[in-house]
């Protein structure tokens, strides 16, 4: 099998390039090393920026430093590959509205170029949206306030959800029109695409962002004795998903590709709310986190549990890790590449 991950020397790219290793497959890993989170997380040593790299190199897979926005290229890079993994992008709402014209040249005309790319070759191809395209204000209006979460009845949002609820930033504009894409490339040109609508994803090779991987950045945090910020009461709550989920989802798409827009998260044993999860990585970790709130951040989508079902009927795929499994596994990882970091300890 011949793998082609954009983004492949990101948080999500590396685990599925990877994964792929790992089951014998020939894969490239293409990315302009953008890598986003840099220009805000000041803990980050400048030999993280080539990790990945060098890292996915050791382990057989062809890094291409090449940039999404530039079709030939991509094409030229494709031509021999039978399935397209698109994890490429500008992923923070932070940024989104920083540089509107760099989230909708990445994620508006990056995407639309990888998808013509699977369309003129004719393989499948997965691609990442997010569950932003939700919005915030109906789903925030429908919460109550416990002692160290938010809470809504039903616990599940549904699949059917209307979308684009509220106020919304740049970043929900460009991940709703890969969405769009997504659904006009299956019913125009019976492209098998799935387009994975994905809750809060955490794991190893991550960085993280204030904004963007808030698990990796409080376990980073907490592991070099840097202070965290909460925006907000810190009782926004995600079902969280591990990297291994992800990476095992893309494949089952790959193994049945049943064209679709699929929700991708924990669902309800995977709830965790940012205070909760403060106090885990503490007891992981053996000392407790400094942090200090700030007040919430524009567009913020403060609970989301999802409903894979629709993926699950089409492919089985259920997620297996736990949030206290898989931060462990995070933080491990972080342990072992403490040298990356800048410590303040
Ligand atoms: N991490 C999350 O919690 C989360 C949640 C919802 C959706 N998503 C989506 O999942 C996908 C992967 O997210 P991630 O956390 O791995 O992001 P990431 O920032 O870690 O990785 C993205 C990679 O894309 C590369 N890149 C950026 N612009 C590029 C370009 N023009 N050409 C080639 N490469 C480029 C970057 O260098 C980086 O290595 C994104 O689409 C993101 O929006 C992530």
């Amino acid at each position: 099998m011949k793998v082609l991950v954009t983004g492949g020397c990101g948080f999500l790219g590396t685990n599925l390039c990877l994964f792929y290793r790992e089951r014998g497959a020939d894969v490239v890993a293409y990315d302009n090393l953008a890598k986003h989170e840099f220009k805000r997380n000041p803990y980050m040593r400048p030999e993280a920026r080539t990790y990945s790299r060098e890292l996915l190199e050791r382990h057989g897979v062809r890094v291409v430093v090449e940039d999404i926005r530039s079709r030939d290229t991509l094409l030229h890079y494709a031509e021999d590959r039978d399935y397209i993994c698109h994890t490429a992008a500008q992923p923070a709402m932070t940024i989104s509205w920083e540089d509107p014209e760099l989230d909708f040249s990445t994620n508006v005309r990056g995407t639309f170029n990888v998808l013509e790319t699977a369309r003129r070759l004719e393989i499948p191809i997965a691609i990442c949206s997010s569950i932003h395209t939700f919005g915030p204000d109906k789903i925030n209006s429908e919460l109550r306030e416990e002692k160290t979460r938010y809470a809504r009845t039903p616990v599940t949002i549904a699949e059917d959800e209307p979308l684009l609820q509220g106020v919304i930033t740049p970043l929900h504009a460009s991940k709703r029109s890969n969405e769009i894409y997504a659904q006009s490339y299956i019913d125009t040109f019976d492209l098998k695409v799935a387009c994975f609508r994905l809750t809060g994803i955490y794991g190893p090779y991550q960085f993280g962002g204030e904004d963007h991987g808030w698990v990796a950045n409080f376990a980073i945090r907490a592991i070099i004795g840097e202070p965290l910020t909460v925006f907000g009461t810190g009782r926004q709550l995600r079902d969280i998903l591990f990297s291994s989920d992800v990476a095992e989802a893309f494949d089952r798409f790959f193994q049945k590709p049943i064209p679709g827009i699929y929700v991708l998260g924990g669902g309800e044993p995977n709830m965790i709310s940012l205070l909760e999860s403060i106090d885990l990585i503490a007891r992981l970790v053996g000392k407790p986190l400094n942090s200090r709130f700030e007040k919430e951040r524009f567009g913020d989508l403060k609970y989301f549990v999802g409903d894979s079902s629709r993926f699950h009927q089409a492919t089985g795929w259920s997620p297996k890790v736990r949030p206290e499994e898989g931060i462990g596994r995070l933080i491990d990882w972080i342990k072992a590449n403490e040298r990356l970091f800048y410590k303040n300890t």
